[in-house]
């Protein structure tokens, strides 16, 4: 009787994640603007793999000149040489930015004043998972610096050139921001690491960044939107040493399966669709906006955010005021 009962509970849990995976695979929406790139310049940060990736393969297919801003350099010359063969675009160039580190967010910013014509697209990709309680010479926790406070400053950095072109930033967020938050004294000190939390904040941050530097751009021609790219099997979760966490993710990443490419659609749409050039402060999903609920729309968030983000970065914005 008890076996019974357990065999056909396990018939329903098997039988509602078949149907539940084949209805999300239903769900995967593909870019389908035909816009040509050529002669636009986008800059995609961690670029050498995953969703990053395929942004800035489809991205040099559409003609673009593509600077894939990467930490590492034989991994980014090896990204850039498959996109060539591929795409036979030649415009694909490497460019050194590692964003754990604020001094070489600068240097790239510099590089990139100096040599470059123009900027018509920025895409805030980069992002790390799991590090671990680690801080950086800056004296940030990684993961934050990384996924969002070096974000921070280089699209402040980077917004005159943005600007001079009406261009767009496309900042990758996640739905994981729903279970984060931003606590002013939690955020940057020591014993409030979570590998999961600690992720989470980093994307509602940067959630909340989105909104408000919408608000502050209005009327400059500029759009900053964010996406989250659906799960997606990528090398992000490398990184992670929690077991349970691991049984998570491959359970997820099973039953909500994508590959890099599919993810990297809602992503090349900012990029790329005549409907983002008009839509700001927005949340992607599927290449369509987010109708859910979104936490981080108070104010007072905002004003805080601004604040954190300047003390912890010992930096004052200047292109990014109301
Ligand atoms: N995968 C998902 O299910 C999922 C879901 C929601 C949101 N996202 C977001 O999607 C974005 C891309 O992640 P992914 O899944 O495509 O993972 P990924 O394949 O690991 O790509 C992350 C990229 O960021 C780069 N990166 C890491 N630390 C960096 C640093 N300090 N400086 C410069 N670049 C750095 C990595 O470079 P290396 O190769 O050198 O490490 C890599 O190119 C992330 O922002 C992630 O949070 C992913
Ligand atoms: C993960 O990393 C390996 C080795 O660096 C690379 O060959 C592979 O393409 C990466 N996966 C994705 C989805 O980018
Ligand atoms: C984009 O347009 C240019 C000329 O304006 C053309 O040479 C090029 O072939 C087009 N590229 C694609 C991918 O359609
Ligand atoms: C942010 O900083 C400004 C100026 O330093 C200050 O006037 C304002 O009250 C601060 N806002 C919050 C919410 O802390």
């Amino acid at each position: 009787m008890l076996t019974s009962y357990w065999m056909c509970s396990l018939y329903i849990v098997t039988l509602a994640v078949i149907v539940l995976r084949i209805i999300l695979r239903f769900g995967v929406k593909r870019c389908t603007s035909k816009v040509n790139m050529s002669g636009k310049v986008v800059i995609v940060t961690g670029a050498n793999s995953g969703i990053g990736f395929y942004t800035a393969l489809d991205l040099a297919r559409r003609g673009a000149r593509v600077i894939l801003a990467c930490r590492h350099e034989a991994r980014g010359i090896r990204a850039r040489d498959q996109i060539i063969a591929a795409t036979l675009n030649s415009n694909v160039v490497y460019k050194h930015l590692d964003m754990a580190s604020l001094y070489s967010v600068k240097k790239f910013c510099e590089d990139i004043t100096r040599t470059e014509e123009r900027v018509d697209v920025l895409v805030n990709n980069a992002g790390v998972y799991a590090l671990g309680d680690r801080y950086t010479d800056d004296g940030i926790v990684e993961t934050m610096q990384v996924n969002y406070f070096s974000v921070f400053l280089l699209t402040d950095l980077l917004l005159p050139m943005i600007k001079a072109q009406r261009g767009r930033i496309v900042n990758v967020g996640s739905l994981a921001h729903y279970i984060g938050d931003l606590k002013p004294d939690h955020i940057n000190k020591k014993g409030y690491y979570s590998e999961m939390i600690t992720y989470a904040n980093s994307k509602f941050c940067i959630m909340a960044f989105t909104v408000e530097l919408a608000r502050r751009l209005r009327g400059s021609g500029v759009t900053v939107n964010a996406v989250h790219p659906g799960v997606v099997k990528t090398n992000i979760t490398d990184t992670n040493r929690n077991i349970l966490l691991d049984v998570v993710f491959w359970v997820l990443v099973w039953v909500c399966y994508r590959t890099a490419e599919e993810g990297a659609q809602s992503v090349v749409h900012c990029c790329v669709a005549e409907e983002c050039a008009q839509t700001s402060g927005k949340f992607f999903v599927d290449c369509a906006v987010w109708r859910g609920p979104w936490k981080s729309e108070s104010k007072i968030i905002h004003l805080n955010l601004w604040n954190i983000s300047e003390k912890l970065l010992k930096y004052k914005q200047t292109n990014m005021k109301v």
